[in-house]
């Protein structure tokens, strides 16, 4: 049985969700499927770098989605975002959480619609799983807001639906992921890691990255770092980084293999591109360090940089 562990509040008669980004802290592509997608095997983390989305049903039926841009990496559940400003986000069905919310109406056969906000930290085309992330909270949300009282389970179906990470972050908490991605198996002993994040200034399609992969001939095992991660081994976790995309996505931008040189003048335990790219991180040894590499980075003018951990 899957269980939800996503941020939910209520406020002024809205329900409200922190939708975590995520790192691939091992990602290998095993084979390419008849049915277009890959086989993988990933050990994903969510990170504490959130958008905010917020529901309230509405009896007329109809469903609408505004987007707007927000700063920084934290948020907390009661605290009002200020500092937003407009984006060319889609509002319409090319959003995810747009489809998410009228998926589940449709399954659900329910009659009322809902108003949603949706604060987007996370940078899009970075393989930080942000879509993913927000349909999914949507899910959680419409599921509260509706009163529907679907297990996880359930949504977890529609998830998987939507796209090959959305079951992630509904359990959201570290996992392994097979299958397409929606395979999940939570772990539980991932203890605090800290890392900084580079979105450069231009990002990737999921499916060019794909396009370009070469599934692998003998494949990484994951068994290294899940003993390092086992027995808190920092320095394992760092030298057990893996990403099968990443030379898809360097032969695709120029931007990766200039962060691999940035990252490596950096003193960090390891680095690495996260799911698709373009954005690349590095994990550092406490909060501190990684605020200290981040400073660094961004003074460089690498694109965004953030100083995060995982969420536990
Ligand atoms: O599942 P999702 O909609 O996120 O996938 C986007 C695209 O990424 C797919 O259409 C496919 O081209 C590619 N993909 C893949 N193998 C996966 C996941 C995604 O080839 N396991």
């Amino acid at each position: 049985m899957l269980i939800h562990r996503l941020p939910v509040g209520r406020q002024a008669g809205e329900y409200v969700a922190h939708a975590p980004a995520k790192l691939n802290l091992f990602f290998e592509v095993l084979a390419r499927r008849s049915d277009g997608y890959h086989e993988i095997e990933t050990l994903m983390c969510p990170i504490d770098l959130y958008d905010t989305l917020y529901f309230q049903e509405v009896s007329s039926g109809q469903l609408e989605l505004r987007c707007e841009r927000g700063f920084g990496s934290l948020a907390s559940v009661g605290i009002e975002p200020t500092d937003l400003e407009p984006t060319d986000l889609p509002e319409g069905r090319e959003n995810l959480v747009y489809r998410a919310v009228e998926l589940l109406r449709q399954r659900a056969g329910v009659s009322s619609g809902a108003r949603l906000r949706l604060v987007k930290r996370i940078p899009t085309a970075a393989g930080l799983g942000g879509g993913s992330s927000d349909a999914a909270a949507a899910l959680v949300l419409a599921n509260l807001g509706w009163n529907l009282q679907w297990s996880v389970d359930r949504l977890a179906q529609l998830a998987a639906e939507l796209g090959s990470d959305v079951p992630f972050f509904l359990v959201n908490g570290p996992a392994i992921c097979r299958g397409r991605g929606e395979r999940i198996e939570p772990i539980s002993h991932l203890g605090m890691l800290h890392f900084v994040v580079v979105r450069p200034p231009a990002g990737l399609s999921t499916p060019a990255v794909y396009g370009v992969c070469q599934p692998a001939e003998h494949p990484h095992s994951l068994a290294p770092l899940q003993s390092a991660v086992k027995a808190g081994n920092l320095e394992g976790v760092g030298r057990s980084l893996w990403n099968r995309l990443q030379p898809a996505a360097s032969s695709l931008s120029p931007w990766i293999e200039y962060l691999q040189r940035e990252f490596d003048r950096e003193d960090v335990l390891g680095h690495r591109m996260s799911g698709s790219g373009t954005s690349y991180f590095g994990l550092c040894r406490h909060a501190i360090h990684a605020r200290r590499v981040a400073r660094r980075l961004g003074a460089n003018g690498v694109g965004s940089v953030f100083a995060v951990r995982n969420c536990r």
